[in-house]
């Protein structure tokens, strides 16, 4: 798939899931095209969020947009078909969270979604080396994942910085996300670095006017 990058991608986890649909259309009426969801299960991470009912209700209220289903939950291959059926084109699991990466990541492809790994702050991404050449996207986790509204973790610069390096040195072509803290104060800074998906969830949904500040986060990126 082509996509005119870098994209800013919107977290519905910060969302008024009291009017989740409106928000969603918030988003598509600002020309967002790619939705980030996060899955948590309290186990994992020390939050639960939402399951495959919620990633199905957004894409029926965005049905062209790119579901980025962001899987931070414990035996992520127990799910994917649950995720897949719900409308998923991206789903990415954590390194932490799978002993057997490979087979996970082509138990993803076989429904010929894209497939991506996450790491955590802590987590080197020499971790991660020997699957770069499976995957359709890496995500950099610039917080500790579990919850929205966290500060951006400086380090996740030098980390970009990495990651930029082993794509050009290996000829991948993975996209590269990032997750958590990012906002107007920063979005310029951490696109500049070489991300090509910047994940927003309390930056956009805080705002009173949903459309007018994705239209201002895109102006910094573009
Ligand atoms: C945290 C999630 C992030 C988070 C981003 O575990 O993976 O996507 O929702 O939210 P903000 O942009 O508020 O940090
Ligand atoms: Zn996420």
């Amino acid at each position: 798939m082509d996509f005119d990058l870098p994209i800013l991608a919107p977290s519905i986890l910060a969302a008024d899931f009291s009017q989740l649909g409106k928000d969603i259309h918030d988003c598509v009426d600002a020309d967002i095209n790619w939705i980030h969801c996060d899955i948590m299960d309290g186990h994992f991470v020390p939050n639960i969020s939402y399951g495959p009912s919620i990633v199905k209700a957004a894409k029926k209220s965005a049905p062209d947009a790119f579901m980025d289903v962001h899987l931070m939950i414990e035996n992520p291959d127990n799910y994917v078909d649950d995720y897949v059926q719900a409308g998923a084109d991206l789903l990415t699991v954590h390194f932490e969270a799978c002993p057997h990466l490979h087979r996970s990541i082509q138990n993803i492809k076989k429904y010929g979604i894209m497939a991506g790994v996450a790491v955590n702050p802590a987590t080197s991404l020499y971790n991660i080396e020997p699957i770069l050449e499976y995957v359709d996207l890496v995500l950099i986790m610039s917080v500790n994942p579990g919850f929205g509204g966290q500060s951006f973790i400086e380090a996740s610069y030098q980390k970009v910085q990495e990651l930029v390096d082993l794509r050009e040195s290996g000829e991948h072509g993975f996209l590269i996300e990032i997750d958590g803290g990012v906002g107007l104060k920063n979005i310029d800074k951490v696109a500049e670095a070489g991300v090509d998906v910047l994940v927003a969830g309390s930056s956009v949904f805080s705002a009173d006017d949903i459309p007018s500040r994705i239209k201002e986060l895109v102006s910094k990126i573009s």
